[in-house]
């Protein structure tokens, strides 16, 4: 059985998190790392398994003490993942390509690719990975890292904050505009695409220090390397996704897509959630894109979809969004 998700942590405050129980260790042949940065470095600071194949609870786990994620966030994130791509039944998770050590794979349509699948959660317009349409959308990609550190450079004074998260958020837009003739910009990624560009400051800023911008040389450590700087204290308090209004009033665009194959043919998409209607991102995911991968899982896969999709909306069952019963309850 999959069990509960882990409870929020009992102590949560600053502290070291690059302590000697959790070196750096370089994955070897065979570990998977994947597009998420931070859960590259929790894989190689021994908060997540080595080979980078995890449980949802392991994940909750490492990133509420690693990273100080606030406990709803992380059990949401999570169980999106999970659902997509992970295995239901073995209760196991790729943070990259898809791999047999999950386990054997539940029948098509379900992938269980591991988090490299794109548009189920992976999309366009990543910081510092590729759109999956140029050929690699997991892999740390220098180019897009030094656009990256050029706008710290312009709006951030040579730091990454709010204020360059927001202009580079609409940077690469842009450039997926003109360049990417499959460029998606529709829930769930839309709202990922926002969530991920504050997080370098939620998280990746040292927990000592009270000045919400991030160096580039931590930038660097956790982007390329998946590797905590020396000495790194986890956030200050649970966090999420604080910023993400800001960056996205001063650029706001609606969801869309470029159409027919064409770049420079951004055409909204009416259907797609946006954040004034959060709950249509919960009703899409869970009527579209679940039931699209599991039409008609019987026995123990149905089971564990019941549970997981409780637990996935458990992360989100403040914001009030009916909660949906596809397979039936327990
Ligand atoms: C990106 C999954 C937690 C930081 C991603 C992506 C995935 C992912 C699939 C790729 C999306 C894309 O850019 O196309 C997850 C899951 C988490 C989690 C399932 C479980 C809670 C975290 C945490 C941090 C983090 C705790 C920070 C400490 C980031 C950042 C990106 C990202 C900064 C954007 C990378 C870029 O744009 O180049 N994550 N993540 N994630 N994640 Fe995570
Ligand atoms: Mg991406």
């Amino acid at each position: 059985d999959p069990p509960n998700p882990p409870e929020p942590l009992k102590y949560n405050g600053t502290k070291l998190v690059h302590d000697s129980a959790h070196p750096f260790e370089a994955p070897e042949p065979g570990d998977i790392r994947g597009p998420c940065p931070g859960l590259n470095t929790l894989a190689n600071h021994g908060y997540l398994p080595h080979n980078g194949v995890a449980s949802p609870s392991q994940i909750v786990n490492a990133v509420q003490e690693g990273f100080n994620m606030e406990h709803g966030t992380a059990v949401f994130l999570t169980h999106a993942a999970h659902l997509v791509d992970g295995n239901l039944v073995t209760d196991l998770l790729s943070i990259g390509e898809k791999t047999s050590k999950t386990g054997p794979d539940p029948p098509a349509p379900a992938i269980v690719g591991g988090l490299n699948t794109h548009a189920v959660f992976e999309g366009d317009v990543s910081m510092t990975r590729g759109d999956f349409f140029f050929g690699d959308n997991h892999s740390f990609n220098q180019t897009l890292f030094d656009q990256f550190v050029d706008y710290s450079s312009r709006y951030g004074g040579g730091f990454y904050n709010y204020t360059v998260a927001a202009e580079l958020r609409f940077q690469r837009i842009q450039q997926s505009i003109a360049t990417n003739p499959q460029f998606s910009f529709i829930a769930p990624r839309y709202f990922t695409a926002y969530a991920e560009s504050v997080f370098p400051v939620n998280f990746f800023v040292d927990g000592r220090s009270t000045e919400k911008k991030l160096d580039m040389e931590a930038a660097a450590l956790f982007f390329r390397d998946g590797k905590y700087p020396t000495d790194f204290h986890r956030a200050a308090q649970p966090s999420g996704t604080e910023g993400v209004d800001m960056v996205f009033m001063v650029h706001p665009i609606a969801p869309g897509g470029n159409q027919d194959d064409k770049v420079n043919n951004y055409v909204l998409d009416p259907t797609s959630a946006d954040f004034d209607t959060f709950c249509l991102l919960y009703t899409n995911f869970v009527n579209q894109t679940i039931r699209g991968l599991y039409p008609n899982p019987t026995g123990v896969l149905r089971r564990n979809l019941i549970k997981n999709l409780g637990f996935f909306y458990s992360g989100i069952a403040d914001a009030g969004c009916e909660e949906l019963f596809p397979y039936g309850k327990l």
